[in-house]
Parts: C-alpha cells; structure tokens; sequence
C-alpha cells in the first residue's frame, strides 16, 4: 500500500508538470481525486487492511490526498493568472501612440454634396425641403398622378412591386401627391430622395436620386417655371449657362417639357460630354396637369402650378466629370477622397 502512495505521489507530480490548459488540469483532478479516482479508490480499500496497520496507511493516503489537493489548486492559480496576463498583454493599446495620419477624416459624398448645392440653389429661391417614404402606395406613385393601372406610361418607370399596391417609389413625383393633399396653397417645395427602377447600366442605377420640385398658387404659369429654372441652371452649372426648353411628355404636367442646359465644357460648341450637340439634358417639367391638382383636392379653377424632377446622379456627374454612374456607389476611397 506504501508503495502504491508513493507511486501516485510521484505520478501526479509528473504529469502536472506536463498540463498545458485548464482542461487537462480538470482530467487529473478527476482521475485522482474523483469519485473514481485512484486516491478515493486507495481510501475505499482501507476496509481490506489489518485494524493495526489501517490507521498509519490512512494517515499517509490522507496525506497524499492533501498533497494533490493542494497541488491541483496552486496550478489552476497559476494557470489563471499565466493566461489573464497573455491576454493582457495581446490586447495591450499604446493610447499615447500617434495616428498615422491626423488629417486623414472622412468627408461628405459627391452625391450629398451635389444635393446639397441643389437645395441651396431651391431654398434661396423660397422653396422649402420634404421628404417623403421610399415604400410607396401605387395609389401615390401612379394614381392620383394620373397614370391609372392600364398607362402606358408606366412602362417608363421599371418598377419593384412589394405586392399589387405597395412598391418602392420609382419617382419622388409620389411626393407631390402627398403633399397636394397635405397643404394648401401656396406651395412651394422641394423633395429630394431616393427612387428605385429596374435598370442597371453606365447612366442608370436601380437605386438613384431625384429631387422634385412643386409650386403651387393662384395665376403660376410657364414663364415662372423658365425663370425658375434659369436661375437654378446658373447657381448649380455656372453663371453663363443657358437653358432650353424641349416638348416632352409627362401625365402629371400638360404641357410637359425638358430642359437642356449649354454644355459648361465646351459651351455651346460641342464635345464629347454634349455628344457634339451643345446641350445636356438635366430635368423633366411642366405645368401641373389640371387633372392632378383635382385628384388632390386642389380646385384647378382656382389654382396652377409647375412641377420639375431633375436627377441627383446626374447633376453630379455632369459636374465633377464621372462617367459611370456605378462609380457613385462603389464607395472606392481613391475615388471618394477627389471630393475633400
Ligand atoms: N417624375 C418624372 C420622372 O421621374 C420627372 C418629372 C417630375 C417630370 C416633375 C415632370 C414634373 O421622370
């Protein structure tokens, strides 16, 4: 039985030596001091030994027994705190290091900074900013805007149908609707956002952005809507620009028009931004359709309007020179950092 003892002893010894994880540590206890451990098993065959010797043998197991007790437990301190201080020191930060470079902070988008000098150009005029919801009623979108399910015209605007009624917006004219039916004249907003047709190439994006532009009041007519745009034209493309008119056709407006602005690279002569034409296209107007001011409860006897919705992405591009609208949503920071 001595022998036994000393056997163990010398074993646990050994083999805590070797534990490399906390996991094993828990084995030894188990193995040694367990319910069926070799210790408890040593205590357990006390009963077979002769009543003279019992009381030295249990002594020395009782011994052996407080020796691997305390032992396992010296470890599992040393352990814990061996691998508290690697953790620390893996997850050490030197606060007083400096940044590699101080200046290096983000700045705003060439989209948010094309829509902000859009606004600015509208607010200085008096128009003030809505914004309306990106999940849209058909109802808004189409409907009161004159363009009922069988339209034609719905076939220009690629729309993502959630279900029969509910879409995302393909235009940020949806807005104009809800905000006929929300205010009285006179109105004069703007509503920058963003809309979503399935379309996807070098000009268009199945995400982009409009901002439309509504006025509503007594006796408003065309030649409103040409100086207002004029102006617009000369504070965001440049003091020299000039504008023109061209027919088009939208169901919300009647008449319905664009408008070109001169080519600010080559001013009227033609390049290869105007496709030698002189002109770039930069918005859809018109003269709010009676019909549309009816649907909103706004009495078309009493009250005219003009309406305008010019693409975000577009203006930027045209702007700051970028060929490929993609490029606007890669989030590239080469790309991005231009724009400081
Ligand atoms: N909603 C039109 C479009 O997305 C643009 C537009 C707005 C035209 C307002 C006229 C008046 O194409």
């Amino acid at each position: 039985m001595i022998e036994k003892i000393k056997e163990i002893s010398d074993a646990v010894s050994e083999k805590i030596s070797q534990i490399t994880s906390l996991n094993e540590l828990g084995d030894l206890r188990v193995r040694y001091l367990g319910k069926n451990g070799e210790i408890t098993a040593l205590l357990k065959g006390l009963k077979n030994i002769s009543a003279e010797e019992r009381p030295s043998v249990g002594k020395h197991i009782n011994e052996l027994r407080q020796k691997v007790d305390e032992l396992l437990n010296s470890y599992e301190e040393r352990f814990i705190t061996f691998q508290k201080e690697k953790k620390m020191k893996e997850e050490e930060i030197d606060v007083t290091l400096s940044l590699p470079d101080k200046n290096a902070c983000g700045s705003l988008h060439p989209l948010t900074l094309a829509k902000n000098e859009l606004i600015n150009a509208f607010t200085g005029m008096g128009f003030s900013v809505l914004e309306g919801v990106e999940v849209e009623e058909d109802y808004y979108n189409f409907q009161l805007l004159n363009i009922p399910a069988d339209h034609p015209a719905r076939d220009m605007q690629d729309t993502f149908y959630i279900t029969n009624k509910i879409l995302l917006r393909t235009q940020t004219s949806a807005v104009q609707a809800r905000t006929m039916l929300s205010q009285k004249p006179p109105i004069r907003v703007i509503c920058p956002g963003k809309v979503y047709r399935a379309d996807d190439d070098a000009t268009h994006s199945p995400m982009f952005h409009q901002m439309e532009g509504l006025v509503v009041d007594k006796n408003v007519n065309i030649c409103d809507l040409k100086g207002c745009l004029d102006e617009f034209a000369r504070s965001f493309f440049g003091a020299d620009t000039r504008t023109r008119l061209r027919p088009s056709y939208f169901p919300f407006t009647e008449p319905s028009m664009e408008m070109d602005v001169s080519c600010f690279m080559c001013h009227g002569k033609g390049c290869r931004l105007c496709k030698g034409t002189g002109w770039i296209e930069v918005l859809g107007a018109g003269i709010v359709n009676p019909v549309v001011l009816d649907n909103c409860g706004i009495d078309s006897k009493e009250y005219s309007g003009f309406a305008f919705g010019i693409g975000i992405e577009r203006c930027a591009m045209l702007k700051y020179g970028i060929p490929d609208i993609r490029i606007l949503f890669e989030n590239d920071l080469r790309f991005l950092r231009q724009y400081k």
